[in-house]
């Protein structure tokens, strides 16, 4: 049936919903807190607050242009526009699958802490306890598996009585939850230390290393450079107000990524923990904190059922670039795409997972499989981002993308200049730079 007449969400809310659960997920919550302690806290959010005012709306109105015009999941969406720039498309499809090959890994991880929780709790040696879950050959790819057949479930109910159904419950649940932890957090005694590292910018500690982990956070975070927004954004009427959209969504994110802060580095500093302490803040340090807190246990199933939300939102939109593709580009029902796409997804993960043990030692240009996954995915979401400026500026042209915009809404403040430079000129450099910068040609 879907073939025949494009599926559409119920509402411009259910859109954002699922827009915003795309966003929102495990890069809000557990990256966002870590790479700010890792990067001097208030300096860091402080660039990352630019780079998605500046760069990260651009690309947001850009992608939900191309796909709400085109009607068509990314790769035809390119296609339709000019046949020699599909391969942009077709970058994002194969990112798309890499991303959730390792992401559902983490999301089994997730899963697995919240049984814990729900069965008692986590051992007191988290560090330990976290290394021997991970490097573990079973049990992580048996946790993936259940997140990833979660996620194949929602995809394959369809766009509304499946993604926006979910995504209506699960958001405005995960909000709540995050509200409520951080209160908690922020009222603890000793909290003010790292509320004050939080939120104040010293800009002596900005360097290079800050803007590259901001710029490629703002990608990740926001669901950028692969085509997810350009998918979803196919299933949108021609009603809906984009340049709207394309604020608010970027916007719920960033709270969201705020508030994780709120949530976790308060309470980190509350306890004595080391902000810093990188990717095993939520696996190792959080634990700790919930260990010491009244009600630990309580805050720790919240906690990880926030987390999990979170995280589904994320995967499901994941899968559904793959799934549209199959669907739009070789006409496979949306039942047989869900299906093939999420087994050879889980069986990628399986070496993923099991180089965070037995297989530690196979590596790919020095890194393990799920760093080189991770890595793929660093360069290739701004890398999308870029060509997807150049196709917009240069090969489409901005009249036609702005006349898309106008037929839902005006385009206010004089927002047509500030895209129009945007995406012909600054984000494109600026992704340039830091590319360049990371790769060491240029030294900033
Ligand atoms: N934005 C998601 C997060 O922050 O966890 C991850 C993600 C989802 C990245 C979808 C890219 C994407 F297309």
């Amino acid at each position: 049936m879907e073939n025949k007449k494009r599926a559409q969400w119920g509402s411009n809310f259910g859109f954002i919903m699922a827009a915003a659960g795309s966003a929102v997920g495990l890069g809000n919550l557990w990256k966002f807190p870590y790479l700010a302690g890792k990067n001097g806290g208030g300096v860091f959010v402080f660039v990352y607050l630019l780079i998605v005012l500046l760069i990260g709306f651009t690309i947001m109105l850009g992608e939900m242009v191309i796909g709400r015009s085109t009607q068509l999941s990314s790769y035809n969406a390119y296609q339709k526009i000019s046949k020699n720039w599909s391969f942009i498309g077709a970058m994002g499809v194969i990112t798309g699958f890499i991303v959730l090959s390792f992401y559902s890994v983490v999301g089994g991880w997730v899963l697995n802490y919240l049984y814990q929780y729900i069965a008692g709790g986590i051992p007191s040696d988290t560090s330990a306890y976290f290394v021997s879950f991970i490097s573990n050959p079973i049990s992580p790819i048996f946790w993936n598996m259940v997140f990833m057949a979660a996620t194949a479930y929602i995809v394959f109910k369809g766009i509304g009585g499946g993604i926006e159904k979910a995504c209506k419950f699960m958001m405005p649940a995960l909000f709540v939850l995050l509200i409520v932890i951080s209160i908690r957090a922020i009222t603890l005694p000793g909290a003010g230390a790292g509320i004050a590292f939080y939120l104040t910018p010293d800009l002596s500690k900005l360097t290079t290393g800050t803007i590259v982990a901001a710029l490629g956070q703002v990608f990740f975070s926001l669901s950028l450079g692969l085509g997810c927004i350009i998918t979803y954004g196919s299933y949108l009427g021609k009603g809906e107000n984009l340049e709207k959209n394309s604020i608010i969504v970027p916007f719920i994110d960033t709270l969201v990524a705020l508030l994780a802060g709120f949530a976790i580095l308060p309470a980190v500093f509350a306890f004595g923990f080391e902000p810093g302490a990188g990717p095993g803040l939520m696996f190792i340090t959080l634990p700790q904190v919930f260990d010491k807190m009244p009600l630990g246990w309580v805050f720790g199933i919240l906690f990880f059922i926030l987390v999990l939300f979170a995280a589904l939102t994320s995967s499901i939109s994941l899968l559904e670039v793959t799934v549209a593709y199959m669907q739009d580009q070789h006409k496979w029902r949306r039942t047989k795409a869900v299906i093939v796409l999420s087994t050879l997804m889980f069986l990628v993960g399986i070496p993923a997972s099991l180089s965070m043990g037995i297989w530690s030692n196979v590596t790919i240009f020095g890194k393990n499989i799920f760093d080189s996954l991770v890595f793929a995915s660093d360069i290739l979401l701004p890398l999308g981002g870029l060509l997807m400026c150049i196709f917009i500026g240069y090969v489409w042209g901005i009249d036609k993308a702005v006349a898309e915009i106008t037929i839902g809404g005006k385009l206010p403040f004089r927002l047509k200049g500030f895209w129009t430079v945007m995406i012909k000129y600054v984000a494109p450099i600026a992704v340039i730079v830091v590319f360049l910068n990371a790769l060491g040609i240029l030294k900033l």
